[in-house]
């Protein structure tokens, strides 16, 4: 069998260097796997970096669609797709997340008959002013195998009618997480480079549409500041988007003092500045798993989020992008938060205990088999 991954966008990189390693990992496959990359990210911290960390071998093909308004960016991704999928032939496509490039590979394989996985299924937000909430909708009702990381993901799939194609896997990210958080915290220098040895600090990321439109912002911006004020830093790795937002809401724009603003840092370096962070603030989907995966409590900086488990665990406030609210969901979490062993052993109960890759590839096979019965 031929497996074509497809992936674009930084998180994806994280997922698929797991799926490669458990097909990898089973000695009886012969199955060949190929990695297409459409180019979504491109800066090298941002992209081949990443390829690097996780040992894996340059993408086979990379589109280089590059930025764009989301239609001219996901057309370019199904043009670029569709002649890459002709000439390579995969017997399956494998697709993660929520991003543009998961919709485009998707939409390009169904349309040439390819079968399709999709990891990462059935997460929903139910805003559908988030173009992710749309590439999830949309990739699961086209896919073939639909791979769910959480049972709350499996539910939303049931009530959608797609229960025959779904099925619980647990989440790759964990997987991720278990497996290099202590080597992270062992081997990582960004502690010692960026100066926070020894210090109490906060770490926050902020990179989605909707916090980085300019009005929105520049009161996250304050808030964030006012966060910073609990803590003897506050770290800032700064996405490029996000970067380039703040450059245009005021060219003169200087990190207040307290605030470490850097470059977006490797997975290893970002894992073992979540463990050591007091607090995580962030709109990523995948960050809050990863702090309550480590037991750090997290300050979501979005109006909802479709990572509940960690909200119910009492370790992940939703709070909104409202200034005020930042800060009160801080104060609030900091005074009540679980402790970090408490956190982490209830992630690990909803994300599956780092199987989920091994669960993947037990769900390949099966489907395989399904079809060549056909
Ligand atoms: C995308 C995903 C989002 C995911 C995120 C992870 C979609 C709709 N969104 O958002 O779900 O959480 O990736 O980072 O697919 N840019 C660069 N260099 C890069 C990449 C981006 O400069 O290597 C800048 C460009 O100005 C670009 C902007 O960032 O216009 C946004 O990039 P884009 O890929 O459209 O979306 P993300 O915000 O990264």
């Amino acid at each position: 069998m031929r497996i074509v991954h497809v992936v674009g966008a930084r998180p994806q990189f994280v997922k698929l260097a797991v799926l490669v390693r458990a097909v990898d990992a089973d000695a009886g496959l012969d199955w060949q796997q190929v990695v297409v990359h459409t180019g979504q990210h491109y800066d090298e911290s941002m992209s081949a970096r990443f390829f690097e960390e996780f040992g894996l071998a340059p993408p086979a093909r990379n589109l280089a669609v590059g930025s764009g308004p989301h239609g001219a960016q996901t057309g370019q991704m199904l043009a670029g797709l569709e002649t890459a999928f002709a000439e390579l032939a995969p017997d399956l496509v494998i697709v993660y997340g929520d991003t543009n490039s998961t919709l485009a590979g998707a939409l390009a394989a169904v349309k040439m008959g390819i079968p399709v996985a999709h990891v990462e299924a059935g997460l929903r937000s139910f805003n559908r002013a988030m173009p992710e909430e749309i590439n999830r909708v949309a990739t699961d009702h086209v896919a073939d195998l639909l791979l769910a990381p959480t049972r709350e993901a499996l539910a939303h799939l049931e009530r959608e009618g797609l229960a025959a194609r779904s099925h619980w896997v647990g989440d790759v990210m964990a997987d991720a997480v278990l497996r290099a958080s202590d080597r992270a915290r062992r081997d990582s220098e960004a502690r010692v480079r960026l100066g926070l040895a020894g210090r109490r600090f906060a770490l926050a990321t902020v990179h989605r549409a909707q916090a980085t439109a300019p009005a929105v912002l520049a009161g996250l911006l304050q808030a964030l500041d006012e966060c910073a004020r609990d803590f003897d830093a506050l770290v800032l790795p700064l996405h490029p988007r996000t970067r380039a937002a703040i450059q245009a809401l005021d060219p003169d724009w200087q990190a207040p003092p307290g605030w470490i603003v850097c470059e977006p840092l490797g997975h290893a370096d970002m894992l073992a500045l979540v463990q050591d962070a007091a607090v995580v603030l962030t709109d990523s989907g995948g960050l809050q798993k990863e702090a309550f995966l480590l037991g750090t409590p997290c300050v979501t900086l979005r109006e909802e989020t479709e990572w509940t488990e960690s909200v119910l665990a009492g370790g992940n406030v939703v709070a909104g992008l409202a200034p005020g609210s930042v800060v009160n969901a801080l104060h609030r979490l900091l005074a009540c938060a679980p402790s970090r062993s408490a956190l982490a052993a209830l992630a690990a109960d909803c994300y599956g205990q780092g199987q989920a890759g091994a669960r993947i590839v037990a769900a390949l096979i099966a489907f395989r088999e399904g079809r060549d019965d056909d």
